[in-house]
């Protein structure tokens, strides 16, 4: 068996017993990479040999979740320390080569010690969770202290409520991809508790991270939460106030700004749960996925 491969498995089934140990039951696959996984990993593995790219393919509106297409993802900013061959790297041709091409990416964040404060200070790198098939992700700041803990993003009280936001849809976590700014939680010196905000040096150094996540999922919305979030991916720096709700563009990409959950926890005011639903809603729309009236009217006055 190729070495890379055996690599390959021993990370899947680590993540794979990691979701479990987590109580996580079933995970979003697109059929085309089960039936990759279902046939012989010698005469299906692919990626140490380098293939003519494809051509790219079109975006269109396809229903929610639909098997994801082939990729033609942009050249990633540290391929250097990558063991795939770089054709495999910047444009992934099948399943298989998604699947390595995002495990390599993962073991790079996962040993990155760019930030030396924050790697002294990290119990876990908080990578992203969920499908690498999504056709919607989540982006946030960074994690807090319990994802330090757990290695997860969005599992405190905010993220409780990101996943009942998510759940509201129609979906789970396992259907979305939910990464953050920041792969590491922000230190905080000489504190016991509370977060501090990424330095605008920190967000630069990780940031390649994130867009090689997007560049590999290629989601076909974004939902950026916060302030912190939309001035990574864009670099705007305009109050979230005026931006959510407004449809904003990365890389080509539908991105919908909306408040972040820490500050619904916050302001438990019915009207800013509303905008944010509706910002889902704008979301749900741009993916084609069904919406009840019942969805419709959440957070509305009886
Ligand atoms: N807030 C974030 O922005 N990200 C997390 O992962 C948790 C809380």
């Amino acid at each position: 068996m190729p070495a890379p491969y055996n690599e390959l498995l021993g990370a899947t089934i680590q993540h794979l017993e990691n979701l479990k140990a987590r109580g996580v039951r079933h995970v979003a696959v697109a059929p085309e990479t089960l039936r990759a996984l279902a046939q012989s990993p010698i005469s299906n593995f692919q990626f140490p040999i380098a293939k003519t790219p494809a051509p790219p393919v079109a975006k269109t509106e396809t229903p929610v979740f639909a098997p994801a297409k082939k990729l033609t993802a942009p050249v990633p900013s540290e391929a250097a320390s990558n063991p795939l061959p770089q054709s495999a790297i910047r444009n992934p041709q099948s399943a298989m080569e998604k699947i390595a091409a995002f495990a390599a990416l993962r073991e790079r964040a996962l040993a990155c010690v760019k930030c030396p404060h924050l790697a002294s200070s990290r119990k876990h790198v908080v990578f992203g969770v969920g499908s690498i098939d999504a056709q919607l992700m989540f982006v946030g700041e960074a994690p807090g202290a319990d994802e330090d803990e757990q290695g997860e993003p969005f599992v405190g009280k905010a993220g409780q409520l990101l996943t009942k936001i998510i759940q509201a849809t129609g979906l789970t976590r396992a259907d979305v991809y939910i990464a953050n700014i920041l792969k590491c939680r922000p230190d905080t010196p000489g504190q016991s508790a509370g977060n501090r905000k990424p330095t605008p040096e920190e967000m630069q150094t990780c940031i390649p991270f994130l867009h090689e996540q997007i560049d590999l999922i290629r989601p076909k919305v974004i939902v950026a939460l916060g302030a912190t979030a939309v001035e990574g991916l864009l670099g705007k720096t305009v109050g979230i106030t005026k931006l959510r709700g407004n449809w904003q563009t990365y890389r080509g990409t539908p991105l919908m700004p909306t408040y972040h959950p820490a500050y619904l926890l916050r302001n438990q005011a019915m009207s800013e749960k509303r905008r944010v639903w509706e910002d889902m809603l704008a979301a749900m729309e741009k993916l084609a996925m069904p919406i009840s009236e019942k969805q419709r009217n959440y957070f509305l006055k009886a």
